[in-house]
Formats: structure tokens, sequence, C-alpha cells
């Protein structure tokens, strides 16, 4: 508890005067952490929004975060809020491991974590080495393009790469993803779209496993196909999981991915010296993108209170809908120092929660991590003195937010032979 707020009587947040945020309005998105700064002026960790309340501080989310038992997962309601139940879409939301709580996740977690650890990701380093540069060989020659388009390509490369798909479906895939990463903006007109994206995924995922069952590899270190098919020799994931698995880790890595290398680029356009310096310091680079992460970070996370909650005497009633946007955390003075600018070097004492809190934390992190240092490294290596306008638009706040379009000229380096 606060110590300013000690003594206060109990309130009932349902009846407080809370500040009250547009977190769907695309003005929002275009600018949104001073609405939040407005928002903690008016009351020190909560707001509301059209569906529900919104965690507003950094220790309110982690202390809120510590009781997760307390709070349920949130797809049934989103399937519900969109109309959506027995559709396509709808399933493979209620299925996904996003969505599972207790035993039945923590399952489907200890089969999968051993394929996500950091040594495993810093494994496929030089696979992504190779992707991005593959991708630069191919764009950089152009001198300007939509660096988020170009972005795009890099994670969802990778994670074909990784369980042995062919480049030739990645399109396809592209435009699947880029229809379901607009799930949790919860945007009925975005329904179609979405089913035809969960439809094309599961149409892929099973030809892809029904492909590697009848044509096992031999003779190569096993790829993730290769380790998630394993498990399923010991009892490990049926089917209908594997497939879910599969499709979960391609939505969960791709806009994630995709919007916080662009917003990293964003960044550093301004900030010339530095990106320099991405291209040459391979350390320095790593250190950017965690910066990035602290204050972009992408997504917010979403619970349900499965009963009454009082935090700093404050009730949040049962079946109320909690959301946490995860980078507004470091934009609060009482928690990141000199938390506007943007500082690789800075010594935080307290560590971002881009990638979330408790037992859903990213299970991919060491490979989003590993992916964006490799990528921007490289990048800066061949894309100089970037130039923008500036983005063309920004993603819906409540989904995975980022820029939408990122024009950039450039110089090209010349590459060795
Ligand atoms: C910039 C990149 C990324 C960001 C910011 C990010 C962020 C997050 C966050 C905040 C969560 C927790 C959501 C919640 O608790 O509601 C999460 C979960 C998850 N992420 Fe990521 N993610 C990124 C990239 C990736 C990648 C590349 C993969 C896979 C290769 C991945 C796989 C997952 C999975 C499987 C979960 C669900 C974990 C569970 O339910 O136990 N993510 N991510």
């Amino acid at each position: 508890m606060d110590a300013a707020e000690e003594g206060m009587p109990m309130q009932q947040a349902a009846d407080l005067d809370l500040p009250y945020l547009t977190m769907d309005e695309d003005a929002f998105a275009a600018d949104p952490f001073p609405h939040f700064a407005a928002a903690r002026a008016q009351h020190p960790w909560l707001a509301r929004w059209t569906l529900g309340y919104v965690v507003t501080d950094y220790k309110a989310m982690r202390d809120l975060f510590a009781t997760e038992d307390r709070m349920g997962m949130l797809y049934d309601n989103i399937v519900e809020i969109m109309d959506a139940k027995g559709t396509p879409w709808g399933n493979f939301q209620q299925r996904h491991m996003l969505n599972m709580s207790g035993m039945p996740h923590k399952r489907i977690r200890d089969i999968l974590a051993p394929s996500f650890t950091p040594r495993q990701a810093n494994n496929h380093r030089p696979l992504m080495r190779e992707v991005i540069t593959g991708l630069l060989d191919e764009w950089a020659p152009k001198q300007s393009f939509d660096f988020e388009e170009f972005a795009s390509y890099f994670p969802i490369t990778v994670m074909c790469r990784l369980i042995g798909a062919s480049p030739d479906v990645i399109p396809g895939l592209r435009s699947a993803m880029e229809a379901i990463g607009l799930s949790t903006s919860m945007d009925p007109r975005w329904l179609p779209a979405m089913q035809e994206g969960v439809v094309t995924m599961e149409n892929f995922v099973d030809g892809l496993i029904a492909d590697r069952r009848a044509n096992p590899r031999s003779g190569e270190e096993p790829d993730l196909l290769d380790l998630l098919l394993e498990t399923q020799g010991g009892g490990g994931l049926s089917d209908r999981e594997l497939a879910d698995i599969l499709i979960f880790l391609f939505v969960a890595g791709y806009d994630t991915s995709k919007n916080m290398l662009t917003l990293t680029m964003w960044e550093l356009l301004e900030r010339p010296e530095m990106y320099r310096r991405c291209a040459e310091d391979h350390a320095f680079a790593r250190s950017v993108v965690e910066e990035a992460f602290r204050i972009h970070s992408t997504t917010s996370s979403q619970r349900v209170l499965k009963e009454d909650i009082v935090y700093r005497d404050v009730l949040l009633e049962k079946d109320a809908i909690v959301w946490f946007p995860l980078s507004v955390a470091t934009h609060d003075p009482r928690y990141a120092d000199h938390f506007e600018s943007f500082d690789p070097e800075r010594q935080q004492k307290n560590p971002h929660i881009g990638f979330g809190l408790g037992a859903h934390i990213c299970l991919g992190q060491y490979i989003a991590r590993a992916q964006i240092h490799e990528g921007l490294h490289l990048i800066a290596q061949r894309i100089l003195n970037p130039r923008s306008s500036g983005p063309q638009g920004y993603r819906p706040f409540p989904g995975t937010w980022g820029l939408r379009g990122l024009p950039v000229e450039f110089d090209v380096a010349e590459v060795p032979a």
C-alpha cells in the first residue's frame, strides 16, 4: 500500500470517478503515453476504458500479477464479445495456451520450455543472421522501402526455417498473420479476415505435420518441429495441441517482433550516432534493443477477475476485465529514472515488463531478443544513413501496438565479395 493512501476506507472501483482512456481511438494510438500520464495524474494506478479497467502503474501491475491465481484468461470473453463461438477463429482463441490456466497450462508450458531456453535461442542466432542477410540482399538495393513491410518478413521467415517450412508459404502466412494479429483489438470489422487467417494457418500446419510424418528428416540436427513431434512419442502433445501450438508460435512472434523492430528503427532514425554504433558494436546493439523494449514493447496483457480483489483499498469486482498495458509501466517517473529519454546505457533498477509477468511470461522472449538484436546489428551495417518522413499511421493500441508503415530512404553499404 502507498503510504499516502494508508488509512483510507475501502472504495469500490465501480464507484470511483476514474480517468477514461479512449484506447480504441486512432488519435490515442498515435501518441498513447501522454494519455496515461494524464490518467495517472487523476488516479495513481487505475483507469477505465470501454472494456474494463486499465492498470497504469508499474508497481500495481507487478503486485496484481503476484496474485495471478485470482485472475483468469480472457479469450473466452473476447470470443463472446465478438460473437464468434464455434467458428474457426473462436475455437482457436479458446484453445491456445494463452487461454489456459493452472495444470493444463503448466503441462503445455513444461513440454515446450526445453525448446525455448536462452541457450536454444543462441543456437538459432546463425540462422537468424542468415535470414536477415538474405532479406537485406533482396531489399537493400532498392534504397528506399517501407521498413515495416521489410521487417514483417524477418520473424515469419525465421519461424519457417525453425520448423522446416518451405519459403513459398511465406506470403500466404504473412497475410494470415496480419489478420489474426488484430484479434485483441476486438473490432468486429476484422472478424471475416481473422476467420480466413485461422483457416489458412490450420491448413498449413496440418499439411506440414502430415508431410514431416510421411517424410522424416534423417542425418540432420532435429529442428523445432522434430523436437515437438518427439514429445508425442512420450505421450506429450496431441495432434490438435501440436497444431495449435505451431499456429500460436507464429501468431505470438509475428507482429510483436515486426512492430518492435520497426519501433526500434524509428527511435534510431533520430539518433544516427547510436544507429551507426549498432553496426559496429554487437553488445551495444543488444542494449539498444532492451531500451527499445522498455520504451515500447507493443503488447498489453488482459485478465478477468475470478474473485473480488482489494488492492490499495480499492475493490475490483469479480468478473471485471483488467488490462495491463505493459510498456506504460516504465513511463512512470516513480519507476524509471529519466524515463522519457532513450538511454541504452541506463542503470535501471526496475526491469521492464515488456514480455509480461507470471505464469504466461513470454515463452519466446529469448528468441525475440536474439532475433531483433541480430537483425538490428546487420541492418545497421547495410542500410546507411536512413531517413524517413515518419510513420504513415499506427496500429490499434489495445492489440499489438506499433507503426503502420515506416517509409525509409537510405544509402547502401557495399557488400564485401
Ligand atoms: C517483441 C517480441 C515479443 C513480445 C513483446 C512478446 C510479448 C509477450 C507477452 C507480453 C506475453 C504474455 C501475454 C500475457 O500474459 O497475457 C507473451 C506470451 C507468449 N509469447 Fe511472446 N512476445 C514476443 C515474441 C514472441 C516470439 C518470437 C514467440 C515465439 C517464438 C513468442 C511466444 C509466446 C508464447 C508461446 C506466449 C504464451 C506463453 C504462455 O501462455 O505461457 N513471443 N509474449
